[in-house]
């Protein structure tokens, strides 16, 4: 299924165009959601009315709004799809994508898209079977681009023959396929710490941070879409876990995170620490609503809190596999490096606020996971469910060595 996944669909310029519609819906009904970019001539084929309704989503041509000047921009576009299908695929625009030309939306997007892309060609048998067209698709295909093959059949020109767009039902498949579900995790635990502390200072106030949960949330989806059983204990945000395999445990301060982690730490197999905890609390919380004084400065006096990493890690059982992450702004590896051999993780997961786009609340990452066999490996910046899926990838390996 594509439970939450974002699929950004490319409509370009062939009569196939009109079977959009029912291929957005698959994707739709399989619970992925939709955004659509169309070339300025798809529109003469498949209405954006039609699309939009059917997405519940507006659709996208230009690069800005006549109306008003609002900008759309091709990055955005890029960074929010975990997969970028572009159906029907005409011969100018494989062309184009091979060549790297960019002269409309639906063609900035794949140049700017970190996630994967699928075409779904179609147009008449000869062009096709021309050589430039097979040469344009042995190029896309060299870049990683996925190939829906056409189908042979009836065509718009009234010939018969290879060329056709694969059937909507076809297409959604390969995207579905895509996103299958390993089920390599099953018969484990793993506990989660996502989100961020609140250490509350009085009845209506406290000290806490950016953290949204979507890294820690992303991972919980996908260990649990893997087969394991997922403990995600959660501080205060907004995201929903999903999938029936998690079992949510809500806290607010890092002293309630601490007791439910070490509480469940003893039966998991993987423990994943991807909260960002406080590490002091108020020493005191005042009974009421602390008053303005008139004049002068206040002083909040703050206390340690536990280090629940550290202190999994000093639990930590045989043939358990514990990882964390860190923030950092400076001296990155360096800083990364030092946590995880203090918290005794396997390897940290490295995210830094000096990435475009990465750390707290973007639905983008780029991490770096520095193993503490001495290996280092970069990712490249995408979205935070696939960044999850990169992590729980090497997470298997490693527990397979
Ligand atoms: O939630 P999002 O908006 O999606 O953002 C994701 C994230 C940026 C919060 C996440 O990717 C991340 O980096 N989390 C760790 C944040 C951090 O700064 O950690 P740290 O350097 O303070 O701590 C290092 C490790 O020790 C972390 O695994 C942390 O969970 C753990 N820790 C830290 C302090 C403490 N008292 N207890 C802990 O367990």
């Amino acid at each position: 299924m594509l439970n939450g996944k974002h699929i950004l669909l490319g409509i370009t310029g062939g009569i196939a165009a009109y079977k959009c519609a029912a291929l957005a819906r698959l994707l739709v009904k399989k619970g992925a959601e939709v955004k659509v970019v169309m070339t300025p001539i798809a529109r003469q084929f498949v209405t954006p009315l039609t699309m939009a309704t059917v997405t519940k989503n507006p659709i996208v041509v230009d690069f800005f709004d006549p109306e008003n000047g609002a900008w759309n921009s091709h990055v955005s576009l890029g960074m929010w799809a975990d997969l970028y299908l572009i159906a029907p695929a005409t011969a100018n625009s494989i062309g184009k994508m091979a060549h790297g030309v960019a002269d409309n939306l639906l063609l900035t997007s794949y140049l700017s898209a970190k996630c994967p892309v699928f075409i779904a060609p179609a147009m008449d048998l000869d062009m096709y079977a021309h050589p430039t067209t097979t040469r344009n698709l042995e190029t896309l295909k060299a870049d990683g681009v996925h190939i829906v093959e056409p189908e042979s059949g009836f065509l718009a020109s009234g010939l018969e023959g290879k060329g056709r767009m694969a059937e909507p039902e076809t297409i959604a498949e390969a995207v579905d396929a895509f996103f299958e579900e390993k089920q390599d995790l099953a018969g484990k635990t793993v506990v989660i710490t996502a989100g961020p502390t609140y250490e509350k200072l009085d009845p209506v106030r406290f000290i806490g941070n950016y953290s949204s949960g979507k890294m820690g949330f992303a991972i919980a989806e996908e260990c649990a879409k893997r087969g394991a059983k997922v403990k995600l204990i959660a501080g205060p945000v907004s995201v929903k876990a999903v999938h029936e395999n998690i079992e949510r445990i809500d806290v607010e301060s890092a002293l309630e995170m601490r007791d439910a982690a070490v509480r469940l730490a003893n039966d998991a197999d993987i423990i994943v620490l991807s909260a960002a905890v406080a590490d002091y609390r108020p020493a005191t919380m005042a009974d009421h609503k602390i008053k303005r004084e008139k004049t002068g400065a206040m002083t909040i006096e703050l206390v340690p809190n536990p280090d629940i990493a550290a202190e999994l890690g000093k639990m930590k059982k045989d043939g358990q596999l514990i990882f964390g992450f860190a923030l950092e702004t400076n001296d990155e590896q360096f800083n990364a490096t030092g946590k995880c051999e203090r918290k005794n993780f396997d390897f940290i997961v490295l995210n830094s606020l000096n990435d475009k786009n990465a750390g707290f609340r973007y639905d983008t990452n780029k991490v770096t996971i520095i193993d503490r066999d001495g290996s280092i490996t970069p990712y490249d910046l995408k979205s935070k469910v696939l960044v999850a899926k990169d992590i729980i990838d090497y997470t298997i390996k490693k527990l397979n060595k």
